[in-house]
């Protein structure tokens, strides 16, 4: 199976209330994007948005030009019926994070739990190029991935976790760091697991 196989099962045999990575209300990533000071008319990019709620709450807040990508097209499936008219207000984009190619530069780019599945340098390399060349001069990018004492899988594929400097070291110098937390998230069956999350200002 391929990974967008993977995904594409994934969505189609879960409820987006049952995967390990949902949360109720994404509140570190919430408070991280708050702490920001957006104006509301800025474009923010959640990339392998899957089915998060952070779309939800970005909408609440009054976010107008807000983009998700994800590379299983069933992943926005239970979103949309979640989100019902507003679905409208949102740009979806189904494609690779790798290789996506933007027709817009961000002010923000999210990542909650994707890049920690690229355990190959030339993915890795791919994803940071294009980060580069989708973000602008000066905007931010928030990521988070699995800690160094987190688990060693997602959804059955191998992950690689980082610690606070070893993804300081990965993203390079062009980033700035801001902010940096860490995070234990109780999964819907009760297993905790630790994330660290990571602000950074593109130079
Ligand atoms: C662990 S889930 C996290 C979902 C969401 N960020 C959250 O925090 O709830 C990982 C997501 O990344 C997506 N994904 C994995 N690899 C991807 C890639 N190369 N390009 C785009 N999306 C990808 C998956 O389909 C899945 O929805």
């Amino acid at each position: 199976m391929d990974k967008k196989e993977h995904w594409d099962d994934i969505y189609n045999r879960k409820n987006f209330t049952e995967v390990t990575w949902f949360q109720t209300e994404p509140k570190l990533s919430l408070s991280l994007i708050r702490g920001l000071e957006l104006t509301k008319d800025l474009q923010i990019l959640d990339v392998g948005a899957g089915s998060s709620t952070l779309v939800d709450f970005l909408l609440r807040d009054g976010y107008q030009n807000i983009f998700l990508l994800d590379l299983s097209k069933n992943a926005f499936k239970q979103s949309k019926e979640r989100l019902g008219k507003k679905i409208e207000k949102i740009h979806w984009l189904v494609g690779d994070v790798r290789t996506f190619n933007f027709k817009q530069k961000f002010d923000l780019w999210y990542d909650r739990a994707v890049f920690h599945f690229l355990t190959d340098t030339v993915d890795q390399n791919s994803y940071l190029k294009n980060l580069n060349d989708s973000l602008k001069t000066g905007a931010y990018f928030i990521i988070s991935t699995f800690a160094e004492d987190g688990p060693l899988k997602c959804s059955g594929l191998e992950i690689v976790r980082y610690a606070k400097d070893e993804l300081i070291q990965k993203i390079g110098p062009n980033y700035k760091l801001l902010n940096f937390q860490k995070e234990t998230h109780v999964s819907p069956g009760g297993m905790e697991q630790k994330f660290n999350y990571w602000v950074f200002k593109k130079l």
